[in-house]
């Protein structure tokens, strides 16, 4: 009988594997980063061969650390960075050129000039999101406008596009002997390229981006239980296990915090910062600068959807101060040098290093730091590097106030930067809400062994994995409502002066 069951979460730095036990707890945890590439100023780019030999690298160390063959896992389930686009050809499963990730701000005059006739919000409507850098639609738009042969080679059928749960769910289940090419819901929606109602390719879409149909992967729910094909018998697990889970990274984790009910929320801290709310069967517009998005599609039953609130950095803030700066050696030294001083001294940090996501849409911001005097030192910057992320998630969190009268009682909260005891303390006090972190904060990964372990009845179904859910920690709003206001109006006036700067 398997015991297990295999996530693959694919991030934007780094691919784990995660081998899950029927009570939700990890067994056993592989972990490798891969390459940034930036070949000019706000060009991010990956290698998506680098990225899959990591992945089959994972899977080994997570198999061999936990003493487990194939035979052991009833099922594989896939998470990823959504919107990283990738083109590889179907002969040779080799990447076409590198794959150009979801911060790339490349395609802004493209974008500029397909919201000239009907504006930002043109395809809102049947895409629920605004024309912008983020989403995969323009990027491969400008492959295959600048990419030499791939417009002929897309269109006889041997190149193939994929987000980043595609290029792996084919390599696993054969490559180029017949792997699956597939994509689910919740990542077709980010392509700019599906329409929400239908969950198909829009021919519309398809002609605006000058997409041949022909190159895309067939869209499916989030999990099957027919599953999309096998685990190959010469691949990293060794052996036929069926790959049934598929979610991109953000939509896995309010999975993995079983928010399964219209109202309930998660945020998750990785390289950026992503608030879901779950709005139920039918998709809400936002206007107020949110996505409308997939929360999950679980076999055949109704699709459910989500507004969600995407900032574009936050942990990666604090890597880019340990790397770019030096100031820290390690990641986790930033709590200590923010709590070396009593406040932000009124220094304030906009890291708008692709431009500003929700709710501002906005790629000619830049990231900036203001309030600087002689007084401030290294650990005013560390602070305003953590709030940050907290500010940001507030600006969220009041356009889903606007946006649908949230009545939020409690934040649920996840990913590496949820482990930041000062970070969660201010993010409680600025929202005025508690928030509070499970005992597992690996929930993308779970959330895509969920997918992958509903469809193979490993679990039974969502009353089971919210059994499996427990609070380790809450931290209760402490901060005084003028005291919110003030530093909420302090940072507005920093997003402000962030605008307009790349020109
Ligand atoms: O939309 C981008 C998002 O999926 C990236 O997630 O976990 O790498 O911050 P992450």
């Amino acid at each position: 009988m398997p015991r297990l069951i295999a996530a693959i979460d694919q991030g934007t730095t780094s691919s784990r594997c995660i081998l899950f036990d029927a009570s939700g707890s990890p067994v056993s945890v592989s972990q490798l980063e891969h390459r940034q590439i930036y070949p000019r100023p706000g060009w991010v780019e990956h290698d998506a061969l680098e990225i899959w030999r990591r992945v089959s690298d994972v899977i080994h160390g997570a198999m061999s650390r936990a003493n487990a063959t194939a035979a052991d896992i009833a099922g594989v389930g896939i998470t990823n960075q959504r919107e990283t686009t990738v083109v590889w050809d179907r002969r040779t499963g080799l990447p076409l050129t590198h794959a150009i990730v979801w911060q790339d701000t490349r395609t802004r005059d493209l974008c500029n000039e397909l919201s000239a006739d009907g504006g930002q919000n043109r395809f809102r409507q049947q895409t629920g999101l605004p024309m912008a850098t983020y989403f995969s639609g323009p990027k491969l738009r400008w492959m295959l406008e600048n990419v030499d042969g791939l417009r002929d080679a897309a269109e006889q059928g041997d190149a193939l596009f994929g987000t980043i749960d595609s290029w792996l769910i084919w390599h696993l289940t054969g490559g180029p002997d017949g792997g699956a090419h597939v994509t689910d819901v919740t990542n077709a929606g980010r392509t700019m390229l599906m329409d929400l109602a239908s969950l198909d390719w829009d021919d519309e879409l398809l002609k605006v981006m000058r997409v041949p149909r022909q190159m895309l992967p067939r869209i499916v729910p989030s999990l099957d239980r027919a599953s999309w094909g096998m685990t190959r018998r010469d691949g990293p697990f060794g052996g036929e296990i069926p790959v049934c889970g598929c979610l991109g990274d953000q939509h896995a984790a309010m999975l993995g915090q079983t928010c399964f009910t219209p109202g309930e929320s998660k945020n998750t801290y990785g390289t950026g910062c992503f608030m879901l709310l779950h709005t139920g069967e039918k998709p809400v517009v936002s206007t107020r600068g949110l996505l409308t998005t997939l929360a999950y599609k679980l076999g055949d039953e109704p699709a459910c959807y989500a507004l969600e609130g995407s900032v574009a950095v936050a942990g990666s803030l604090v890597q880019w101060v340990r790397d770019n700066l030096g100031m820290i050696a390690d990641s986790t030294e930033i709590e200590s040098l923010a709590r070396s001083v009593p406040d932000n001294g009124d220094v304030y940090f906009v890291p708008a290093f692709a431009g500003l996501f929700a709710p501002h849409w906005r790629s000619d911001a830049r990231g900036t730091i203001v309030g600087l005097t002689g007084f401030a030192n290294k650990g005013h910057i560390a602070r305003a590097v953590l709030e940050a992320t907290a500010f940001q998630t507030l600006d969220v969190l009041d356009a889903m106030r606007q946006d649908c009268g949230l009545d939020l009682k409690v934040l649920r909260v996840d990913g590496g930067m949820a482990a930041n005891e000062l970070l969660m303390q201010f993010q409680a006090d600025l929202l005025g809400v508690p928030v509070v972190r499970p005992v597992v904060t690996e929930t993308t990964a779970l959330g895509a062994a969920y997918a992958a372990g509903l469809a193979t009845g490993f679990w039974k179904n969502t009353d089971d994995l919210q059994r499996n859910w427990r609070a380790a920690k809450q931290w209760e709003p402490q901060m005084k409502s003028s005291d919110r206001r003030r530093l909420h109006e302090r940072w507005k006036q920093a997003v402000e002066r962030s605008l307009g700067w790349e020109r």
